[in-house]
Formats: structure tokens, C-alpha cells, sequence
């Protein structure tokens, strides 16, 4: 996010305390907050504060610092589909490393209500021992910062080489074991997947996470899927979506993504209650929310967790800083009608 708005610090905004949520024993003042990438430096969380987001998430961060994807001249390249309420990006990743954004999210000064987490992936391109040795120190790291959550992020794909030659079990079994099995606090770890993730490796993938121990599931990620997509934008912006994924490819965020993700987080709250895991495992929808029907949509579902990102943009633009307050408003009195 520009710094011009991250150093913004606007009036307290208060969110009304039925929004309140708990999870893992933290309270959210909400149930919905940023998701990874909108905060990559880290720098955010007292604005975040301020709009009464429920929580904050900084990063995604890699264990050396990465200055992002470069193409015809055109730096961390992006694009918004304005009639689509939808977006693309091709960033690659910019950050300056779990390093300097632990020490950052160590220093900062927390507020009751909204949990500071950060999100981490190994660094693409490494060799894969190495760059799972090097993730599971950046989390060692931030958890002696104090963060109260982290998010794994296991679905990037705007990076050359994310698709490391260990396979996902054998990543995160190392993850359990250089980290989730060491834990001295109960710092909860959750993993996120990309949105076009096959709805039936969902129980597989559940499974796996608990049993390894992780505390939760992001659904989820960008989509690479562009095909799939193309239809649900409006005509007038599908040359610019043509134009970009042919030429940087990168993610498809927004509300094209909608679907997929209120469909992959239902199927994951579904599988979870039949599992009744032995310790507190969530669901966290990401992808599409930008109304409150989005999150009303996956509360009826069971799911009291979400993060936005495109959406977080358009409802910035409709309500500037009292976004938060507006969605609340809006949840609570649709909640009231029903
Ligand atoms: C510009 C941009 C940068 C992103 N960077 C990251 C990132 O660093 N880490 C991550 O886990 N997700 C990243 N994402 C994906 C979002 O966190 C989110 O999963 C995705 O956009 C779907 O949510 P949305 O439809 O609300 O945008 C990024 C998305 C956008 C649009």
C-alpha cells in the first residue's frame, strides 16, 4: 500500500462489539481484516487500528529481501479491471525480508481488538532444504517479535521457481517439525492455497494440516486461471485483461475470484466439522469479499474469519477510512432483517 496512506492516522473508528469474534484466544474486533500483500514492509498496523480492522496482517515476506518483478520497463507490474471490481498482479513478491519486518512488528504497539500476524513463504528459486531452513527461521523470528498469528503462504504464483521440487507434504511436515512441534507459546499457524485449489483435495489437505499441527486454512490465493475468468468481467475491460495475463500472466484477484473462494471455504467448514479435530482448527475465507452480502454469505456457511484485498480498494473508495465501520453496519443490519 502507498505510504502516503499507511502513515495516514485518522480518527479512532469504533466497530460495534457484537462484530467481536474469538479465535485461538485472541479477539478479533471483527471478523474481517487485510489479507498478505497489502502491507508487505509491514508498516500499517496503526492505521489498520484506526479503521477498526479485526486484525492485521504484514508481509509476505521472504527470507532475503526481494525487490519484485520488473517487465518492459514497468516495476511491480498491476492492473484493476474497473467495471470488474477485479484486479491482476504480477508483483513477484517485493519485500525487504522476515528480518527487517520481525524487528518492525516487534516494535510496534499493539491494541486490544486486533491481533498483528504476518504472513511468510520460502524464498523461490533457492535450493528447497534451504529455503524451508531459512522459513522456519523467519518464523522463529517473528514469533520472538510477538506476532499473534502467522500465515504460511503456500500459493504465490508470481515467481519463477515457487514450485519447489519438495512436494507440499514434505515442506510442511518440515515446517511441523522445525517449528509448529517447538512451539513455547500457542502462536497459531494457518497455510493458504490458491483459489483455483481442487475442491476435492480439500479433506486431503485438511487432514494433512491438522495432523501436522497447523492451526488453520486461508482459501485462498490468486488465481492463474484466466480462461476461467475471462467471462465474469464486464466486455469493456477484457482487453486489458487479455493484454496483461499474456504478457505478465500473474493472479486474478476480486470479484472474478468470488465464487471459487466462497465455494472452497464452505467445502473446507463442511469437511472440517465431519473431522472434529483435536485441537482449534479454522477456516479464513479470502478471495472476493467486498460487501457485506460476501461475508454474510460465508458467515451462513460457518465461517466467522475473512481477509479482502480488492475489495478493502472499492470499499476505500466508497467510504474512505470509515470502511470497516460501513461493512459492520451493513453485516449487523442484515443479520437484524434476517
Ligand atoms: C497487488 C496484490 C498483491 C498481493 N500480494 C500477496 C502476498 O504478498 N501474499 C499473499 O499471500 N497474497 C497476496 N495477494 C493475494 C491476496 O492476499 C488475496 O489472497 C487475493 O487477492 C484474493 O483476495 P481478494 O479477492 O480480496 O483480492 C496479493 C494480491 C494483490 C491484488
Amino acid at each position: 500500500m502507498a505510504d502516503w496512506i499507511v502513515t495516514e492516522r485518522p480518527d479512532v473508528r469504533d466497530i460495534p462489539p457484537e462484530m467481536s469474534v474469538s479465535a485461538w484466544g485472541l479477539q478479533f474486533r471483527m471478523g474481517l481484516w487485510n489479507a498478505a500483500g497489502m502491507f508487505k514492509s509491514g508498516k500499517g498496523y496503526e492505521l489498520a487500528v484506526r479503521q477498526g480492522a479485526g486484525a492485521f496482517v504484514a508481509g509476505t515476506t521472504t527470507s532475503r529481501p526481494r525487490a519484485g518483478n520488473v517487465r518492459s520497463g514497468i516495476r511491480w507490474p498491476a492492473a484493476s479491471y474497473a467495471r470488474s471490481s477485479s484486479a491482476s498482479n504480477w508483483m513477484g513478491l517485493p519485500n525487504p525480508g522476515h528480518e527487517a519486518v520481525a524487528r518492525r512488528m516487534h516494535d510496534t504497539e499493539r491494541h486490544p481488538g486486533c491481533p498483528l500476524g504476518a504472513s511468510v513463504t520460502a524464498e523461490p528459486g533457492l535450493d528447497p532444504d534451504l529455503a524451508i531452513s531459512e522459513l522456519v527461521q523467519g518464523m522463529q523470528l517473528y514469533a520472538q517479535a510477538g506476532v499473534d498469528y502467522l500465515e504460511v503462504n503456500e500459493s504465490c504464483p508470481n515467481t519463477a521457481h515457487h514450485e519447489v521440487s519438495h512436494d507440499l507434504y514434505e515442506r510442511l511436515s518440515r515446517i511441523s517439525e522445525g517449528f509448529l512441534r517447538r512451539r513455547q507459546s500457542p502462536l497459531p499457524v494457518v497455510v493458504k492455497f490458491s483459489v483455483d485449489t481442487d475442491p476435492l483435495q480439500i479433506p486431503e489437505l485438511l487432514t494433512m494440516l491438522i495432523d501436522l499441527g497447523f492451526d488453520g486454512i486461508i482459501l485462498g490465493n490468486t488465481s492463474t486461471n484466466y480462461r476461467k475468468h475471462e467471462s465474469a468481467l464486464d466486455p469493456r475491460d477484457r482487453a486489458l485483461y487479455t493484454y496483461f495475463s499474456q504478457t505478465f500472466g500473474g493472479g486474478v484477484s476480486g470479484a472474478a475470484v468470488r465464487q471459487d473462494a466462497q465455494d472452497l471455504a464452505r467445502i473446507a467448514q463442511e469437511a472440517l466439522h465431519t473431522m472434529k479435530p483435536s485441537h482449534e482448527f479454522h477456516v479464513i475465507r479470502c478471495g472476493g469479499i467486498a460487501t457485506a452480502a460476501d461475508v454474510l454469505a460465508s458467515q451462513a456457511d460457518g465461517i466467522q474469519l475473512h481477509q479482502w484485498y480488492t475489495g478493502y480498494y472499492e470499499a476505500f473508495a466508497s467510504y474512505g477510512h470509515d470502511l470497516y465501520v460501513a461493512m459492520a453496519k451493513q453485516v449487523l443490519q442484515k443479520v437484524q432483517r434476517v
